[in-house]
């Protein structure tokens, strides 16, 4: 079969026809993992599960909205697309290009992307526009720039992406069988959060789930518009990802947020990456500092009793943790790495130790 992603899956749901090129690297389909230990550990019966989206082809879960915009671009005859991004939609957005046989342009804030995310605009052949200003900056160059050039924006602006990213709620609701009682989501632009909201109320809509969830949005304390109830100058964390103050999905999250009962919370970078290395130590996943704000949000919640014993909760993890090597390695005890002599004395004397 030539087409292996969630187009071709749920195109009865999706803007598509018959004779559409589809762009797939086989993104979607991605695993719904309960957590054990650290719930055990806290002696709750609520129901934890992890949509890992970092195990998409490029890392993150802009792979679902990525093969909707760049399938579209294509077949709209665009040769070239653009987008502003603090690392991960650059990096699906090149992949796809390349992918699809087209250009890439995209525009970074300099020195604020992780590593991984670099790399990956770099090898893929994408032309890195590099400025001294921020993702809101870039975001409205991207915008004004589009006026004069013959490039697709593929930001989440363009709404074939939100189209492309609703499926992650359609996986979570075929697995589980039903809709869960709350879900959290890392909200930068807040375009995810609005399409799993769309996916989830188009399932409900079509009968194929009772209900929907209570959605809840989690930022980062030097950048959280949506709590302050009003866009911020200077956005600042150390989850660049999600280092936005001027939010692209400002009134559709307003919204969904109010029609679904949910709220929207923040953390410190200390709690963010506290939360990270417990999910890496404790369950065995990694993932970016961005994405671990989800669960630490779950986890407030349900130690408050705001999300009550007995919910069922999914905490999407949006990027994988290989995309920010360096923060990883950053917050890491550096002693845990012993120096010893090619010895068998010296390595047996080492195990030993630490055992
Ligand atoms: N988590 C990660 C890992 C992200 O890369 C992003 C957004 C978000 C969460 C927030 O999602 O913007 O839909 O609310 N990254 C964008 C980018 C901005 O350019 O890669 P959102």
């Amino acid at each position: 079969m030539r087409y292996t992603g969630l187009i071709e899956k749920y195109r009865d749901t999706l803007p598509v026809s018959d004779d559409t090129l589809i762009i797939s690297l086989g993104e979607g389909n991605t695993p719904l993992i309960k957590l054990e230990n650290i719930l055990c550990e806290m002696g709750t019966h609520v129901e934890l599960y992890i949509k890992y989206e970092g195990l998409n082809p490029t890392g993150s879960f802009k792979d679902r909205g990525m093969t909707m915009a760049v399938t579209k671009a294509v077949e709209s005859g665009s040769r070239a697309i653009i987008c502003a991004s603090t690392g991960n939609t650059s990096a699906a957005a090149a992949a796809y290009a390349a992918r699809a046989g087209i250009k890439a342009f995209v525009l970074i804030p300099e020195g604020k992307i992780a590593l991984g995310k670099l790399a990956q605009a770099m090898i893929h052949g994408s032309t890195i526009i590099q400025i001294k200003g921020n993702f809101d900056d870039g975001m409205q160059l991207v915008k004004d720039v589009a006026e004069f050039a013959p490039v697709s924006i593929v930001n989440s602006i363009n709404p074939y992406r939100l189209q492309g990213q609703k499926t992650a709620a359609f996986e979570i609701i075929e697995e589980l069988g039903y809709a869960p009682n709350y879900h959290c989501l890392p909200v930068g632009n807040a375009g995810n959060i609005t399409a799993h909201w769309m996916g989830y109320t188009e399932y409900h809509e079509m009968g194929k789930s009772d209900s929907t969830p209570i959605m809840l949005g989690y930022q980062a304390e030097g950048a959280a518009p949506f709590v302050k109830g009003a866009r911020v100058d200077n956005p600042e964390t150390i989850a660049t990802a999600i280092r936005i103050g001027n939010p692209q999905s400002w009134d559709q999250a307003l919204k969904l947020s109010k029609d679904s009962n949910g709220w929207f919370d923040c953390f410190s970078d200390k709690e963010i990456l506290a939360t990270q290395k417990m999910l890496t130590e404790k369950e065995g996943i990694f993932c970016e500092p961005a994405s671990a704000i989800s669960v630490a949000g779950a986890l407030r919640d349900i130690k408050s009793g705001k999300i009550p014993d007995g919910s069922s909760v999914v905490c999407t993890l949006t990027g994988h943790g290989l995309k920010d090597p360096d923060t990883a390695i950053a917050q890491c005890d550096q002693s845990a790495m012993i120096n010893v002599n090619p010895t068998l004395n010296e390595v047996k004397k080492a195990i030993l130790d630490h055992m």
